[in-house]
């Protein structure tokens, strides 16, 4: 037998801050072939490009395999930087030179770098209220002192953040960097305006913050024109653009990039040479040669339209089953529902009910820093087919209709 005495008292603070995530608490009861999951944020796993993955890295593997199995520099594969560069000019029209794109391992790794880069214990981050705890528990697990924002149909509401700079400059708080994901966020699916947008850039300058822009959805947007991204705003560089493959190609990949200010592109830079060395080599030349061959952009066309169906058969049948007095939004991409249930359901107790038979969301509290959300709850129309759909939403309307009896 292992005796642990005393090993708990060992750990960091930054370990004993890290709390696990719900969603992947969710993990195992997802895992059994019976339920029906409406949960996780994972693409559709029928629209991995398999065949293509196939015959991509066949080709790979017999031109260059040494470079493939071999280390590659921090910043990543110089090409694979120069295509993203490439496209941040294309997306928002600003000068872009490969030297402010850094490759990582995941988006999950790109706040990650911009976190322990940018925040001391202590220091103030605010965040939107409901928003992805991935990042939020990333923030405090380092000692980041996280303030709630309310986040309505138009994104993070940038007048009470303002209201709130204002009332703690006067206290002389040190407030270092706002986190938001501006485009079907996660877990709303809701968008920031453009006039927020340009509000939120002229109070980072004004307060001297930064701000983390975390991105990973907005290449899946089903109807109307992008909204430009924070970076292409930004005319002090204060904001660090994270970015991912995980929703548009493959998580498993663990593929990803940002693009910040050169200083802060190699400070960051620095700081991974400590923690990876380099991001995966084969997942980076494999991307490469999808945006080569045109694939990627194909893909994603094609992705687009398979989520823009599965969005509105969930609406239908929301419309369909859910009662008058639940209320939810129509997203304009991404993977997301944001729905908010009569005060008198609580949506965890809703969940303990459904996972009993065998249907599975996020209950809103998880998203919400200040642990208020009790009567809201994401759901994701990503993953699950369209039978495990329906099954789902027929389970849900029949246990909140009685709940409201
Ligand atoms: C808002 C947001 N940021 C980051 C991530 C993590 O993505 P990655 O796989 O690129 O680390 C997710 C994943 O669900 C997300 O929803």
């Amino acid at each position: 037998m292992i005796i642990q005495n005393g090993v708990n008292d060992l750990y960091s603070q930054g370990a004993k801050r890290t709390r696990p995530s719900a969603i992947r608490e969710l993990c195992v009861l997802v895992a059994r072939p019976e339920v029906r999951s409406l949960a996780g944020g994972w693409p559709d796993p029928c629209l991995f490009p398999r065949e293509r993955i196939f015959q991509a890295m066949e080709d790979l593997m017999n031109d260059r395999a040494s470079a493939l199995l071999q280390y590659g520099s921090t910043e990543g594969l110089p090409d694979l930087r120069r295509e993203f560069a490439r496209r941040a000019v294309q997306e928002g029209g600003r000068n872009c030179d490969p030297d402010r794109i850094l490759i990582t391992s995941g988006s999950s790794q790109g706040l990650d770098l911009a976190v322990r880069a940018f925040i001391d214990p202590g220091d103030i981050v605010f965040c939107g209220l409901p928003t992805y705890f991935g990042a939020t528990g990333s923030i405090s697990a380092l000692g980041g002192k996280l303030i709630g924002v309310p986040v309505d149909d138009h994104g993070m509401n940038t007048e009470i953040l303002e209201w709130k700079l204002d009332g703690l400059k006067r206290c002389d708080i040190c407030m270092k960097a706002v986190y938001v994901i501006p485009t079907f966020q996660n877990p709303t699916g809701r968008t920031m305006s453009v006039e927020r947008r340009r509000h939120l850039v002229s109070l980072a300058e004004k307060y001297n913050l930064i701000i983390f822009e975390d991105d990973p959805y907005a290449e899946l947007r089903m109807e109307r024109d992008p909204v430009p991204s924070l970076w292409s705003l930004d005319g002090t560089g204060r904001v660090i653009h994270i970015r991912s493959l995980s929703k548009t190609f493959s998580p498993g990949m663990r593929l990803a990039w940002l693009v910040a200010e050169k200083s802060v592109t190699r400070k960051l830079t620095v700081i991974k040479q400590g923690i990876d060395v380099c991001s995966n080599m084969p997942a980076q030349y494999l991307a490469l040669e999808f945006m080569r061959r045109k694939w990627l952009d194909e893909h994603i066309v094609s992705l687009v339209d398979h989520y823009r169906r599965k969005r509105d058969f969930l609406l239908d049948l929301l419309d369909h089953h859910f009662p008058e007095g639940v209320k939810w939004n129509r997203p304009e991409g991404g993977f997301f529902i944001w729905v908010e249930l009569p005060v008198v359901i609580d949506a965890q107790e809703l969940l303990s009910e459904a996972s009993e038979n065998n249907v599975v969301f996020v209950a809103g509290r998880s998203f919400f820093i200040d642990e208020s959300g009790d009567h809201t709850l994401r759901l994701s129309y990503s993953q699950a087919s369209e039978p495990e759909i329906e099954e789902a939403v027929t389970v849900l309307g029949r246990l909140i209709r009685k709940r409201l009896s």
